[in-house]
Parts: C-alpha cells; sequence; structure tokens
C-alpha cells in the first residue's frame, strides 16, 4: 500500500505544468504554440521573460526534489519510486493528456534527492555544457546520462538503477530535439526569440 501512495504523492506533485500556469498567469502566451511547444523553462526563455524562465525551471526542480524529500520521510523505502512518479508526472500529465514536458529540472531535483553527489554532478554538466554548447538539449541529455554513472560509482544501485530509468525516457523525450540536431536546425538559447 505504501508504494502507491508514495507513487501517486511523486506523480501528483510532477504533474504539476509550472511553465504553463506561470505563462498563463503573466499573460505571456500559451507555451503549446510557442517555440518546441515544450512546458520546459527553455520554451518559457522563448516567449522573452526571463523571470519566469528562472521561476519555471526552480519550481519544476523543487517538485522533484520535494517528492523525493517527502517520500523519504513519510515512506522511507519508497522514496525512489516518488521519484519515478514525479518524473513520469512531469513527462505524461493526466491533466495535458499525458503530453508534458522532456523531464531536465526535474530530474535535476530527482537527483539531488536521491543521491546528492549524482545531482552535483547533474548540474555541473547541465550548466557546464548550456554555457559551452548553449543547446538546451545537449546539456539536459547529458546531465540525464552522467547522473545514473555517477551514482552507481559511487555504489548507489537503487539510485543509478532509477536514474538509468529516467535518462532513457528524458531521451526518448528528445526524440524531436535529436532529429533537430542530427539536421542541424536545432535552435541555441539566448538567440532570437523562435
Ligand atoms: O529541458 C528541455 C530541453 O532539454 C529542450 O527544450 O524547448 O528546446 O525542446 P526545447
Amino acid at each position: 500500500m505504501e508504494w502507491i501512495l508514495a507513487l501517486a504523492l511523486g506523480y501528483a506533485l510532477g504533474s504539476v505544468p509550472f511553465g504553463i500556469i506561470i505563462t498563463r498567469l503573466a499573460g505571456a502566451g500559451d507555451l503549446r504554440s510557442i517555440g518546441s511547444g515544450n512546458i520546459g523553462a527553455t520554451n518559457v526563455l522563448r516567449t522573452g521573460r526571463k523571470g519566469l524562465a528562472a521561476a519555471t525551471l526552480l519550481l519544476d526542480l523543487l517538485k522533484g526534489l520535494a517528492a523525493v524529500l517527502i517520500a523519504a520521510q513519510v515512506w522511507p523505502d519508497w522514496s525512489w519510486l516518488a521519484a519515478l512518479g514525479a518524473f513520469l508526472g512531469h513527462c505524461f500529465p493526466i491533466w495535458l493528456k499525458f503530453r508534458g514536458g522532456k523531464g531536465v529540472a526535474t530530474t535535476a531535483g530527482i537527483a539531488f534527492g536521491l543521491a546528492w553527489p549524482a545531482g552535483l554532478a547533474y548540474a555541473a554538466t547541465w550548466i557546464g555544457l548550456l554555457l559551452a554548447t548553449r543547446i538546451s538539449s545537449v546539456a539536459g541529455m547529458s546531465a540525464a546520462l552522467v547522473a545514473p554513472l555517477v551514482a552507481l560509482t559511487l555504489g548507489e544501485q537503487r539510485p543509478a538503477l532509477v536514474l538509468a530509468v529516467i535518462a532513457a525516457i528524458v531521451l526518448f523525450q528528445h526524440r524531436e530535439n535529436i532529429a533537430r540536431l542530427r539536421a542541424g536546425t536545432e535552435p541555441k538559447v539566448g538567440g532570437k526569440k523562435s
């Protein structure tokens, strides 16, 4: 029974589409018809509102972290399942007919909650590659791949497995980005509004 509650809590938290809520409340338009159509911070940035993008990034990260930390207190054996629930909630929210985001910010919070060194490696990879390439999808996918490897290296086997499953889904969620990268048409961040 506890596992269902942990999964449900994670899913409920993860499924809150902060990007859509924040942009709508700010009158910045419908994210679905802007840029990539994604609900994440990168696409909120394409509205030209940096503050809204930062808020989306922070809240999407915090919902992943909160799911893990709350579950760790209430159902210690099942915090990993709350983590997975939060990720799935963000990527496949029932409120958006299961068409959600790509999970990069939420996974940062999850990684910090499950194994903080893996979270640090995730954040360092993400920020470092974002600065180096200015391509958000490259930074996000790379960070998702690095986190389970770091967790595994540290002997954190369950977090490593959860983060590996998440990384596979992150790549799947970026399939359109991967096609654009191959075609050389993936936009960079900080450029003109797309
Ligand atoms: O976090 C999402 C990012 O990796 C890609 O976003 O809007 O460029 O598809 P976007």
